[in-house]
């Protein structure tokens, strides 16, 4: 099963991806976790990627698109995977469709989590990321276990630094401009699933696995 996960900043696309993920036993694959980490190692594309991130703007498409057409070549993508944060622009999605073409195969469903940006706003402020495993939690609608560590890896939680009030309605701005076309883009190729994102997780998730297994 191959998946993109398609929604503004914050509309949940991380949580319902490892959710999934978890499910079926394939890899999450998050452009922003990719980038975060990279900066956590201070690599060059780190560097590089920090200066756009913090500013809420988009990663070139040159050091993207190559990451994640390499990444789903390895040996744990050849049962499926989930797309968490990319495609982001509509070149990004070509080049996904070009780099699947080649080898005769497509992605099965571009799933849109839909949330109103008022709604997002509270969101982003009570998130509170894993820097070590991407998993993220919320101060009022999913707290873990032991407050400000990682259920899954035990890790110190963190707010995320794009996170800032400002940043993240630059983010959203960045959104509607070059990521929401792609809502029309895989309408087209007959693979958009919409849920509405604005319920709780579970009710989102049961949305989700209820057409993927339908
Ligand atoms: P990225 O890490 O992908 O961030 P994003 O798209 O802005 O999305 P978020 O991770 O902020 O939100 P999410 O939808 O995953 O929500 P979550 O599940 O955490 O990208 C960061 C940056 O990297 C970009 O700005 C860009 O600079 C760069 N980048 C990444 N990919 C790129 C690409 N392809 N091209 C170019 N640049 C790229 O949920 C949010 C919060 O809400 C959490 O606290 C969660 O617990 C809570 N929550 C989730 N669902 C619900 C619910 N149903 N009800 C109540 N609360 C909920
Ligand atoms: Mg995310």
């Amino acid at each position: 099963m191959k998946i993109i996960m398609l929604g503004a900043p914050g509309a949940g696309k991380g949580t319902q991806a490892i959710m999934l993920a978890d499910k079926y036993g394939i890899p999450h694959i998050s452009t922003g976790d990719i980038f975060r980490s990279n900066i956590k190692m201070g690599t060059e594309l780190g560097k590089k990627a920090k200066e756009y991130m913090d500013q809420g703007l988009l990663v070139p498409d040159e050091l993207t698109t190559d990451l994640v057409v390499d990444r789903i070549h390895q040996e744990d993508c050849a049962k499926g995977f989930i797309l968490d944060g990319f495609p982001r622009t509509i070149p990004q999605a070509e080049c996904l469709t070009e780099a699947l073409a080649k080898e005769d195969d497509q992605m099965d469903y571009a799933i849109n989590v839909d949330v109103k940006d008022e709604s997002i706003i509270n969101r982003m402020a009570g998130r509170r990321a894993c820097p070590n495993c991407g998993a993220t939690y919320h101060l009022v609608s999913l707290k873990p276990k032991k407050e400000g560590i990682c259920d899954r890896c035990g890790e110190k939680l963190i707010l995320r630094d794009d996170d800032k009030p400002e940043t993240v309605k630059k983010r959203l701005e960045v959104y509607h401009e070059m990521t929401q076309p792609l809502i029309d883009y895989y309408e087209k190729e007959g693979i958009l699933l919409t849920v509405d994102g604005s319920r709780d997780i579970e009710v989102v998730f049961d949305d989700i696995t209820r057409v993927l297994e339908g």
